[in-house]
């Protein structure tokens, strides 16, 4: 590791746990008398040998030392054509007394000369509290998703005709064995999308009241015929009564479906449930196939939303472990891009990218490059889900060869849209 900037940043001490779960809830706001459930997902979910800590140099009372925190958990993440391991960053917190004094700077440049040194994983996403924060590190906003408010629906309209072999069943949120296939399949569809092991198929069930809001406790909904599982949704429910009239809200955490049936035979039954006024859908993909059906999407408030931050920590690693062009051999890219990187100047300099949907090269070039972008560009184009040519009428991407944007452009878009199904 070499000599950064700012504070000591090291891995936590086993002995420390307390005082990372202790600071991770003092910056997220959380209420500091957690019940034991949640305490035990949060631990869950932390890779002790991932998690770094900033030492604080004025420590505060029951900080435990402690001026920032940071960890990763260890992804398998659908990218364009392939699976890639993927570092998820989360848990990023410093102290409040300890703010904008370059605490947060220092656990970033860590993590990444850390991850390269290691030749670990490429590429690192995250799910950023604030979307202002993480542009300066590198990271380009790579997946979009849309928040939808809907006025309680009866009626949809150009749905699939429906299939009588389709039956719908509640079941307890725990049998995850009962949908993890339908889950991994698709999966596969969507860049930005983990596949789960069993433990990450478990945690994401864990139902810690704190995480209620007031909400009934999860529920799962499943679509199914004598073939097995063609669909899931996850949701809660809260009943709500308005001077005798009945408001209650449906929230829909998730829903997958491998088939138009089953996914309107899915959102027919939650758009539709007795004494409900609204159904809130905070993570819908932004071509989600439910918009052609809703009768007036208009009011529904849809509000466009940042999702996974990615920042590409090896460019030749990262751009060889992704396919292009989705088409038949040949269909893909063949350019050269100048990367700018002022934070891991490993990545800097141009790079000869070849790929279609078979396989891809990427290595250092000598010839003139076409385009010209920082890393953080190269992060929001990652996962197939940003218009390089939107990028460059930004001016934030030059194009050195004329038409050069749209043809690399449509090398590395992905369709459908990349998505991410949860934060981690
Ligand atoms: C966001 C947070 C981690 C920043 O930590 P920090 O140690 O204050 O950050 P740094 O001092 O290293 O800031 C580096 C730069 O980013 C800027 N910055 C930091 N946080 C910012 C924010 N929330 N909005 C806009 N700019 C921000 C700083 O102003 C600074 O800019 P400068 O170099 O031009 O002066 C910290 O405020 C925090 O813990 N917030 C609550 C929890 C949270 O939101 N965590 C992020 C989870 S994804």
């Amino acid at each position: 590791m070499p000599n950064l900037p700012g504070r000591a940043v090291r891995p936590v001490r086993s002995q420390e746990l307390d005082s990372f779960l202790a600071l991770d809830n003092l910056a997220f706001l959380q209420t500091p008398d957690m019940s034991e459930q949640r305490r035990q997902l949060q631990l869950d979910q932390l890779e002790l040998d991932r998690c770094i800590v900033a030492e604080a140099d004025t420590p505060d009372q029951g900080s435990g030392g402690l001026a920032g925190i940071a960890a990763i958990t260890s992804l398998d993440m659908r990218v364009p054509g392939a699976w890639l391991p993927v570092a998820g960053v989360t848990s990023v917190g410093v102290h409040p007394t300890q703010r904008r004094r370059a605490v947060l700077t220092a656990m970033m440049l860590h993590q990444l000369h850390d991850l390269h040194e290691r030749s670990a994983e490429a590429v690192a996403v995250l799910w950023a509290s604030e979307p202002m924060i993480y542009g300066r590190f590198g990271y380009g906003e790579a997946t979009r998703f849309l928040t939808l408010t809907i006025p309680r629906t009866t009626s949809m309209v150009r749905t699939p005709p429906p299939d009588p072999t389709l039956r719908l069943r509640m079941v307890d949120p725990a049998e995850v064995d009962l949908v993890r296939g339908l889950y991994d399949a698709q999966a596969a569809r969507r860049p930005g999308t983990p596949r789960l092991d069993d433990r990450g198929h478990r945690l994401r069930v864990t139902d810690a009241v704190e995480d209620r809001e007031g909400f009934s406790a999860l529920r799962c909904l499943v679509a199914e015929d004598d073939t097995g599982v063609r669909g899931f949704a996850r949701f809660r429910v809260k009943g709500a009564w308005d001077t005798g009239v009945t408001r209650g809200v449906v929230r829909v955490r998730e829903l997958h479906a491998g088939d138009a049936q089953a996914r309107h035979a899915l959102w027919q039954l939650l758009l539709d449930l007795d004494l409900t006024a609204t159904v809130e859908v905070w993570l819908l993909p932004v071509d989600d196939p439910l918009l052609r059906w809703l009768p007036n999407p208009r009011v529904t408030n849809p509000a466009l939303r940042d999702g996974l931050h990615a920042r590409v920590v090896d460019v030749d690693r990262a751009l060889a472990g992704r396919r292009y062009g989705g088409g038949p051999p040949g269909a893909g890219v063949d350019t050269v891009i100048e990367v700018r990187d002022a934070l891991c100047p490993w990545n800097a300099g141009r790079w000869r990218l070849t790929g279609d949907a078979t396989g891809a090269e990427c290595g250092r070039a000598r010839t003139e490059p076409e385009l010209v972008m920082d890393v953080r560009e190269l992060g929001a184009l990652y996962l197939g889900g940003t218009s390089l040519v939107s990028l460059r009428d930004a001016g934030l991407v030059q194009e050195r060869v004329e038409g050069a944007a749209a043809r690399v452009g449509a090398g590395f878009a992905h369709d459908p849209a990349p998505f991410a199904p949860f934060v981690f």
